[in-house]
């Protein structure tokens, strides 16, 4: 009977393969599958076929991506992959290469087709089975999809039959006769197709009989089993900076081995106010962790004296860690694992449509801690993408606090102090911060914004309050929204909140006396100042 138990509960006993054609959403393909229940993962196009074909697998995707399967070097897949016996679901780029493989024409289209349209589904036996139609289209039995492509289909193959079309393209959608092999000329994994999740569900239940198996409650128990096998008596070390990845490693590690973990947090005294007294209470109060918690606030702010230059304080306080955390590791002693909070995305690199790279980044999570460091890697959220690893956290009960921390970047303060870092100052910086955290959340806008924070200039400027001149300094206040980082817009935050915001920060704290809105995006300006 345990042993039944344990094959069900196996999470990756299932797999949905994505085979990587270089598309900007092949990551938002996994998460869908995985969305449904089921695991997947990303691989290179050209994976070998006997790594593709191992025995969990139970469908295989083709993502889109940039190239044209009529141009002389387009990535192709070793045509073998479709005799595996397990059904393959092309979409865009993976559909136009299932046809070019098997004997079809693809060419450019006349007509590039670019954003929503009207999908009309001619065949709802299997993979548009019990789909949520559109009523407010003219024709019947269509939905809305995202389209973004510029070749089509002009001759299907002999095996396949087309099963949904548009007004521009009438092979919108295929399958081919035996109904194992489906493709779609829309993306069924972005937003803009509003009921894309039913037609993964369909390919991932209907066609590849697959069961929901992948769940944060099945993961916990796969990795608690996983760590304790792994590490055995052994003990592990975690560097802990509060953030949602490394809050959710500690908490995952100790609920495996419990006190074998240690945990050191480093206040390097660049955090956010009051951050390190809530990250030792919620570690140590909340989850009895052990933690090891080092106050080097003076020995930061010794080394950043006089040090006014973007580059240089972030070299200085990344050696600072690494020493730091060096001298606690060797005075704790008796450590052979060090945890990291790597995630998936780290892992994994997007392939580009001129070849692959299977290249796995060397990430480090804590701070770029040297490859000498005498310590065996372990990374249980590797296998997480960032949604997951919330939910992962939600399930082992870390309180939405943590969960839903905004970015803060591991030089913390200093990079948002422009100029020299003082004692002085921080304290200017963290209470001007605060009351715009505090501000944001009383509005209920905190989740939406990517990341919202204080920057202290290096500039006075005169002003008024009282009778008296001032002659003091200015708070740049920047809000942004953004998905990874890589790009951001300011955020159009309402005239009273920043009214609100600005009249707090002159009023309550000592030294402010004004406070200017930061409106440009990213490219061209960066998110922080320095
Ligand atoms: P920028 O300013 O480059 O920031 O638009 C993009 C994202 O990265 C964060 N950031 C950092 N994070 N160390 C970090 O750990 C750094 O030196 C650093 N610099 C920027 C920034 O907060 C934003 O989320």
């Amino acid at each position: 009977m345990s042993v039944i138990i344990k094959i069900m509960r196996d999470i990756h006993n299932e797999k949905i393969l994505i085979l990587d054609f270089g598309s900007q959403y092949t990551q938002l393909i996994a998460r869908r599958v995985r969305e449904c229940g089921v695991y997947s993962e990303i691989v290179p196009f050209d994976t070998e076929k006997e790594i593709i074909k191992e025995n969990n697998l139970k469908g295989i995707i083709l993502s889109g991506g940039p190239s044209s399967v009529y141009i002389p070097d387009a990535p192709i897949v070793d045509k073998k992959i479709f005799e595996f016996g397990v059904p393959v679901l092309g979409i865009c780029y993976g559909m136009q290469l299932m046809a070019h493989l098997f004997g079809g024409c693809v060419s450019k289209a006349a007509k590039r087709e670019y954003g929503r349209a009207e999908l009309i589904i001619d065949d709802d036996s299997d993979i548009f089975k019990n789909i949520t139609l559109d009523s407010t289209h003219r024709t019947p039995n269509s939905i809305t999809v995202w389209m973004s492509h510029g070749d089509r289909i002009e001759k299907m193959p002999d095996r396949f039959v087309p099963i949904a079309h548009t007004d521009n393209s009438s092979i919108a959608s295929m399958k081919s006769k035996d109904s194992r092999l489906f493709g779609l000329q829309f993306h069924p994994e972005v937003v803009h197709t509003p009921h894309g999740i039913e037609v993964f569900k369909n390919f991932i239940y209907n066609i590849c009989h697959c069961s929901p198996t992948w769940t944060m409650a099945s993961f916990i128990e796969y990795s608690v089993e996983d760590i304790r096998k792994r590490v055995g008596e052994k003990r592990v070390m975690c560097a802990l900076s509060g953030g949602v990845d490394s809050s959710v490693t500690a908490v995952l590690i100790h609920r495996a081995i419990g006190d074998r973990l240690t945990c050191v947090f480093v206040n390097n005294g660049l955090l956010r106010k009051d951050e390190a007294e809530k990250v030792v209470s919620a570690f140590r109060d909340n989850f009895h962790i052990n933690l090891v918690y080092v106050d080097a606030e003076d020995r930061f702010l010794n080394k950043l004296r006089g040090v006014t230059d973007p580059e240089e304080k972030r070299r200085i306080i990344g050696r600072e860690f690494i020493a730091v955390f060096e001298e606690e590791s060797e005075r704790i002693g008796g450590f052979d694992f060090l945890a990291q909070g790597t995630l998936y995305p780290d892992v994994i690199e997007s392939v580009s449509f001129k070849g692959p790279s299977a290249t796995i980044k060397t990430h480090h999570n804590v701070g770029g801690l040297p490859a000498d460091m005498e310590f065996e890697l372990i990374e249980p959220l590797r296998e997480l993408f960032k949604d997951e690893v919330r939910l992962l956290g939600k399930e082992l009960n870390i309180p939405d606090e943590i969960l839903w921390r905004q970015p803060f970047p591991g030089p913390g303060l200093a990079i948002r102090i422009l100029g020299e870092v003082t004692k002085e100052r921080l304290v200017m910086i963290k209470e001007a911060d605060a009351i715009i955290l505090e501000e944001i959340k009383r509005v209920g806008l905190y989740r939406d914004v990517w990341q919202s924070f204080a920057v202290l200039l290096p500039v006075k400027t005169v002003g008024v309050m009282g009778d008296e001149r001032t002659y003091e300094h200015v708070i740049g206040l920047r809000a942004v929204t953004s998905k990874d980082g890589m790009t951001a817009d300011w955020v159009k935050l309402p005239y009273d909140l920043l009214g609100t915001i600005s009249n707090r920060i002159i009023n309550e704290v000592k030294g402010i006396n004004r406070v200017v809105y930061d409106i440009s995006s990213k490219p061209p300006s960066t998110i922080e100042w320095e």
